[in-house]
């Protein structure tokens, strides 16, 4: 198994005064204990709101306050040797206050002078008060910020507000921010599917054996989501069509999301998104069989026994329908879970489902399969026989290459951005 991501990068966090920032204290304790090495900086708004003693014992770092910013026993500017030691740069809550300066080049507080300073890439959470949110001028001020190279914005997600409004302004989870700076720090900023449509299919499908029971199948959903939400981060529209899933809620935050239980209902759902994708990535593990015929009533233990063996029909093949169905250009990724020889199986599937690229993994083996945060197997396509090992890897590293495999097959989109190469990882340095 490789390394976390965030193991061993040096993160700055930087933290500016909206009530979402009384969030970030857990999430510097979630860095630091996958192994991040964390120095934050507050705001004076936003050290009213949460203590910088806090943020000191969880970073196990001094925490940066506007008033240390010069001092006659510094050789250099806080603010220089803060943005030259930054790896990653996490922003949240990003204030409107702090939006505002940063966006109009202005450096009159420590966090502000050190986002001029800093030449790292940076993931950007805003959180505010919904009006504020609206208001011309931070809106203008967001969309400026979306064109920066090694910026990756968040924006905020609706619910109800400190302020008691109900609407956008909250700060995107934690667990959805740590997320998105793993993937910062394996892919960088780049939205090379900007402008693309992806359907993603994940989790298991559950068909019901009679009204207390079903046959299912261990499938977390997380490799499809991860895929899902690193596409998203990448820039594309992503539909996610979902049975029960065991992952955060908040890994599914900017996505279109359909949650389905039947293979019937997932197989109605990706026909009808199918015309607008210009990729579709099968992750869903389709339970294979379903009762002919529904029963209203539940069977006792014995009629159980007896009725295991009968009155089943195979589930149709979802994935080879949408590959007989597809218009010109689409891109399909299948997956493949096998035990035993995953290499041999995987080849006759590739050739029977006709999708261009098949990663198939074993299910049999620690670190890869159901449920696992990581995995390993082989990317088989687009051409007969051609077959590449992936090494094991986090899912989210893993859903990165093959959204790479499945964006080389894309055709250029008429106004995507020019695609910056990715930005090669700092050698790791001791902390002063
Ligand atoms: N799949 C599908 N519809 C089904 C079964 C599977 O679309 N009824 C898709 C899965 O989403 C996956 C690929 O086909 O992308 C392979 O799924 P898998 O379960 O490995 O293969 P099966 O086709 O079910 O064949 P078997 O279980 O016999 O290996």
């Amino acid at each position: 198994m490789s390394p976390d991501p965030l193991a061993g990068r040096r993160v700055l966090v930087g933290i500016s005064g909206s009530i979402a920032a009384v969030k970030l204290p857990l999430l510097v304790s979630a860095l630091v204990q996958r192994g991040a090495s964390v120095r934050c900086v507050l705001t004076a708004s936003a050290a009213r709101l949460v203590s910088a003693e806090a943020l000191a014992c969880l970073s196990r770092q001094p925490c940066h306050l506007d008033a240390d910013q010069w001092s006659p026993q510094a050789a250099r500017p806080l603010h220089v040797e803060l943005a030259e030691w930054a790896e990653l740069v996490l922003l949240a809550p990003l204030s409107a206050t702090s939006l505002g300066r940063w966006v109009h080049g202005l450096g009159d507080t420590l966090l502000a002078s050190t986002l001029l300073a800093c030449e790292a890439p940076m993931l950007a959470a805003a959180a505010m008060n919904t009006a504020m949110w609206s208001s011309p001028g931070v809106r203008a001020n967001w969309q400026s910020l979306q064109g920066w190279q090694r910026v990756l914005p968040i924006g905020p997600s609706q619910g109800l507000l400190a302020c008691d409004r109900l609407g956008d302004g909250r700060m995107a989870e934690p667990e959805l921010l740590l997320l998105a700076l793993e993937s910062l720090a394996l892919w960088g900023w780049r939205r090379d599917w900007q402008g693309l449509n992806l359907v993603v299919s994940a989790g298991p499908t559950r068909e019901a054996l009679d009204p207390a029971r079903c046959l299912t199948n261990p499938s977390s959903g997380r490799m499809g989501v991860l895929l899902a939400q690193a596409a998203r981060l990448r820039g594309a529209r992503v539909e996610l069509v979902h049975g029960p899933l065991q992952v955060p809620a908040a890994w599914l935050d900017g996505l279109i999301c359909r949650a389905v239980t039947t293979a019937a209902e997932l197989e109605q759902a990706l026909v009808e998104a199918q015309p607008r994708a210009d990729a579709i990535a099968m992750a869903a593990a389709v339970a294979d069989h379903r009762r002919a015929r529904p029963l209203q009533q539940k069977l006792s233990k014995q009629e159980l026994a007896q009725e295991l063996g009968r009155g089943w029909e195979p589930v149709p093949d979802i994935l080879k329908g949408l590959v007989d169905r597809r218009p010109p250009d689409q891109v399909i990724l299948g997956f493949a879970a096998h035990s035993g020889d995953v290499l041999t199986q995987a080849l006759a599937k590739w050739g029977r489902k006709g999708c261009d690229l098949l990663f198939a993994n074993p299910i049999d083996e620690p670190g890869a399969g159901f449920a696992a945060a990581s995995n390993r197997g082989w990317l088989l396509g687009p051409s007969p026989g051609e077959r590449h090992e992936l090494e094991s890897q986090s899912k989210l590293a893993l859903a990165h290459r093959l959204l790479s495999a499945l964006r080389q097959r894309i055709r250029p989109p008429a106004d995507a951005p020019p695609c910056p190469p990715a930005p090669a990882p700092a050698p790791a340095a001791a902390d002063p």
